[in-house]
């Protein structure tokens, strides 16, 4: 069995959750646009930015790409500001669910933004992902691998 982190990441928030994750996980993290095929892994965990209530573009692009591969296994990850996680996650899962993965589970946590709001540039969620988020992250990749051995 063999599994494989996918994640897109512009600040770097997602990238670190990807490396905790594909640590517990003991696979590879790689970023979506240097992905190229994913036939030979069982499990494709995919992470992204909340950007707009929902997934990154170059995530939905890689979702939408996807072959059909039913009886492979799927998760979802995002960092996001404040909100949308649960949604962002719920729409990796459908895209995933619709090309026949079965879905085992999702993981979100807070990631610092830069945010231009009407008093100037602020920076929010100083320090996040921190080494608690990281560490649930850690273990968010081990209980996926407990699937995997189990099936
Ligand atoms: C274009 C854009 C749209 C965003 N939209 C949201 C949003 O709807 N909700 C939210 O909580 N955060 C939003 N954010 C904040 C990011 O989700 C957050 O900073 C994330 O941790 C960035 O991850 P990255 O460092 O991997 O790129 C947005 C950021 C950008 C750049």
């Amino acid at each position: 069995m063999r599994a494989l982190v996918v994640y897109y990441s512009e600040t770097g928030n997602t990238e670190k959750v990807a490396r905790a994750i594909a640590r517990g996980l003991g696979a590879e993290a790689v970023n979506v646009k240097d992905v190229k095929d994913v036939s030979e892994y069982d499990l494709l965990c995919v992470g992204t930015p909340v950007h707009y209530f929902g997934p990154a573009k170059p995530v939905l692009q890689f979702l939408d790409s996807l072959p059909s591969t039913p009886g492979k296994m799927g998760a979802a990850f995002c960092t996001f500001h404040n909100t949308g996680n649960e949604k962002t996650i719920q729409v990796v899962r459908r895209k995933l669910e619709e090309k026949g993965l079965t879905f085992l589970g999702g993981f979100s946590c807070k990631g610092q933004s830069r945010i231009v709001a009407n008093i100037g540039p602020r920076v929010f969620n100083k320090g996040r992902p921190n080494e608690e988020d990281l560490r649930k992250a850690e273990d968010f990749g081990r209980s996926l691998s407990s699937h995997i051995k189990k099936s």
